[in-house]
């Protein structure tokens, strides 16, 4: 095996692994903290999920940097391989019991986007890309959808945390969207929004103020699922996840176009 399989390989069980964390303690009674606002939460979940991922990678990969969004990870600037991971994206739903939430993981080499994985432990689903091999849902091909008209759309977007108290707070496009598509979604997994572009269940995907691990994953499995992933004004994604957008590419146009108008 080469060692992006390996990398891979050892990627899709550790999201597995988290997954099953994620499944036993569903719906159970969990310890709720907030991190930077009221509404931005975090539960013991969060960091059982990240420490199982970390944990093995240091003692499996200890050359390879980590960007983990708990904090767990050491994010080397001199390293060949880095992962980017977020162990439970949709937190604010997991805390609700609303089933939709996902482990993701990106891995980057030498900078570059290389591999990911999101898996989706209810729906038993794991989203699965390689940059030039094409994007996966449990082994099978996925693609984005045909789709060109914007007004027989189904989009999705998000909030960010600072939402009650920033003036960027998206209302603004979320209103342009609305009146202008047929449906607009609002799901709470960035990782899962961007999976769902992928295998064509959503035509697009915008977001503001995301963070590398919500976008590692997803953006690369878009770009190989033959979608695109730009900033708002459709420049190539800066990484940091500050402006996302995700379309089927048809789309994409027609969308920078609102954004930037
Ligand atoms: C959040 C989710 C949500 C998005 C937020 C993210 P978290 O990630 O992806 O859909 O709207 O902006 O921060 O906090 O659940 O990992
Ligand atoms: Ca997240
Ligand atoms: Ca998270």
């Amino acid at each position: 095996m080469t060692e992006i399989a390996d990398i891979r390989t050892l990627a899709e069980r550790l999201a597995r692994q988290a997954g099953a964390i994620q499944h036993d303690r569903y719906e159970t009674d969990l310890d709720v903290r907030t991190k930077s606002a009221s509404i931005d939460l975090v539960t013991e979940v969060d960091h059982a999920c990240e420490a199982l991922i970390v944990g093995t990678l240091t003692k499996q990969r200890p050359d390879d940097a980590i960007l983990a969004e708990e904090g767990g990870g050491d994010d080397r600037a001199d390293a060949e391989w880095r992962w980017v991971i977020d162990p439970l994206d949709g937190t604010m739903n997991y805390a609700h019991g609303y089933p939709r939430f996902c482990v993701s993981i990106g891995i980057q080499h030498r900078g570059v986007p290389t591999v990911g994985i999101v898996f989706d432990p209810l729906l038993d689903e794991l989203f699965a890309a390689t940059r030039g091999e094409g994007a996966t849902c449990n082994g099978r091909r996925i693609h984005v959808s045909g789709e060109r008209e914007l007004s027989r759309a189904l989009l999705a977007t998000g909030f960010a945390y600072d939402v009650h108290q920033s003036p960027e707070d998206n209302l603004d496009h979320f209103a342009t969207f609305v009146k202008r598509v047929r449906g607009l979604r609002r799901d709470g997994s960035a990782a899962l929004d961007l999976c769902y572009v992928a295998a064509g269940r959503f035509d697009g995907f915008w977001e503001l103020k995301l963070h590398p691990w919500d976008v590692a994953a997803g953006n690369l499995i878009v770009d190989e699922a033959g979608g695109r992933t730009s900033d708002l004004a459709g420049n190539p994604p800066a990484g940091d996840g500050r402006e996302t957008l995700a379309t089927n590419a048809h789309l994409h146009d027609a969308m920078v176009k609102l954004f930037t108008r």
